[in-house]
């Protein structure tokens, strides 16, 4: 029996049936690359939880946080440090607009439930509209802001969350066809909102390119009509850019694709590489003025931990350095002929998309009608050609997340072609299994 399996009586892991579990131990990871105890090796094809942005194991990285723990690993949050206020710099240096002022936090979920406090404080009005193919986090308020089907874990959750339809072009949930649309999905929000009463809406609340619900890219306009009605009805856009952010998709944040203004803007992630556990959020210039008037109701224990903010300022130096964010936008043509390639070759994938380093194969059990291979939500047997393509991955030495019919890769944004080359081999041979299991 491995280590692994021996502790499993210890360790809970994560959003699964305990019992099924089959945990490998990783010793050591570097660049794109993990290495198991047992001695083999897996090229990291989705930055672990897409949050290794800068790869594994950078001496830079690393050097800024071991230098900080000569000097001071933690004060409370209401002392100024130098990290907290170099990061907080750099951080508004990159942020669309006059997005000047940070709150940090653990990590995502409780940025983004603070950033909801925060617009419910700002407008007096408690609702907020979120998309149901959206992640915004597991904690209790967070899950309960998401559309996953997680969220039913939150039962009634917190008070005021409305959901509504997605910018899903490959399965619009409108029935319509971009362009000839009108986009109807922005024009849904819209309506919903009307429904709702404007004046009760504190915020609503988007991931401007949807992460784990399916790599979905809204059409080009989608956010403009939502910013003006923001604008009209005194709505606070907060965009949640946790999984998106820092040089994903080919810019420092995903919604500069759309160029509108977020009011507030969340991230995690990709802030510090995951070298250590951080959020933040940043807020506009003339919302962080009135909540100087105000008593800010936020506050963590570990917000602006030195060793984390320490991390983040190294983390994105070494974005700047190396021309991270710039490297990833000059690999998007390339990215995106590879995942056309496997679409071609492979009638098991019905869609192929992404932007920068960010991309998602779509399974399905039939292209024409675009039936999916493992249905949205489902449980148990229906699981089973997840489970099998999942195990083929680790057999080929790929790790990545396979989600239903959702194939995500999001490799570190270090990556070269030469690296990409071999990996789409690896899994050019996984979906030649997944082909196999179509019914014929
Ligand atoms: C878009 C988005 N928001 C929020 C979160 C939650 O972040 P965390 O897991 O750091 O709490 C995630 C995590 O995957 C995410 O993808």
């Amino acid at each position: 029996m491995t280590q692994a399996e021996a502790a499993k009586q210890h360790v809970f892991y994560p959003w699964s049936k305990q019992a099924d579990l089959h945990p490998l131990e990783v010793v050591r990871a570097s660049g794109c690359t993990l290495e198991l105890a047992d001695g083999r090796e897996m090229f990291d094809f989705s930055s672990q939880l897409i949050c290794v942005n800068a790869g594994h194991g950078q001496k830079a990285i690393l050097d800024g946080i071991r230098a900080q723990l000569e000097k001071l690993t933690y004060v409370a949050p209401s002392f100024a440090t130098g990290p907290k206020l170099e990061l907080s710099k750099a951080v508004a240096r990159r942020t669309p607009g006059d997005l000047n002022k940070i709150f940090f936090t653990n990590g995502g979920a409780d940025a983004i439930e603070n950033a909801v406090k925060m617009a419910r404080r700002l407008t007096g009005r408690r609702k907020v509209l979120t998309r149901y193919r959206s992640y915004h986090g597991g904690t209790y308020g967070a899950l309960s802001l998401s559309g996953d089907p997680r969220h039913h874990a939150s039962g009634h959750g917190i008070d005021g969350v409305v959901h509504v339809l997605d910018p899903y072009c490959y399965r619009c949930p409108f029935k319509l066809e971009y362009p000839g649309c009108g986009l109807h999905c922005a024009e849904h929000v819209l309506q919903v909102a009307a429904y709702e009463g404007p004046e009760n809406i504190a915020a609503i609340l988007m991931e401007p390119i949807t992460g784990t619900n399916g790599v979905i890219i809204p059409p080009a306009d989608y956010y403009k009509s939502i910013r003006e009605f923001c604008d009209q009805h005194g709505i606070l856009l907060i965009i949640d850019e946790v999984m998106t952010g820092f040089g994903r998709t080919g810019k420092w944040f995903a919604i500069e694709h759309f160029d509108v203004q977020p009011d507030l803007l969340v991230m995690a992630k990709g802030l510090t590489s995951a070298y250590a556990p951080l959020g933040a959020v940043a807020v506009r210039d003339h919302l962080a003025d009135r909540l100087d008037e105000l008593v800010l109701d936020n506050g963590l224990t570990y917000s602006g931990h030195a060793l984390a903010c320490a991390a983040g300022v190294a983390t994105l130096k070494f974005y700047e350095e190396h021309g991270i964010i710039e490297r990833t936008a000059a690999l998007e043509p390339y990215w995106l002929a590879k995942l056309e390639a496997m679409r071609e070759r492979h009638p098991c994938v019905g869609d192929a998309r992404g932007r920068g380093l960010f991309g998602v194969l779509e399974l399905v059990a039939e292209r024409e009608s675009r039936r999916e291979l493992v249905p949205w939500n489902s449980k148990g047997d229906a699981l089973a050609p997840q489970k099998k393509i999942a195990a083929k991955l680790v057999e080929a030495g790929l790790f990545t997340l396979l989600r239903w019919s959702f194939l995500f890769l999001a490799p570190p944004l270090i990556v070269t072609e030469q690296q990409l080359d071999t990996a789409f081999d690896k899994l050019d041979g996984v979906l030649d299994f997944a082909d196999s299991l179509l019914p014929h």
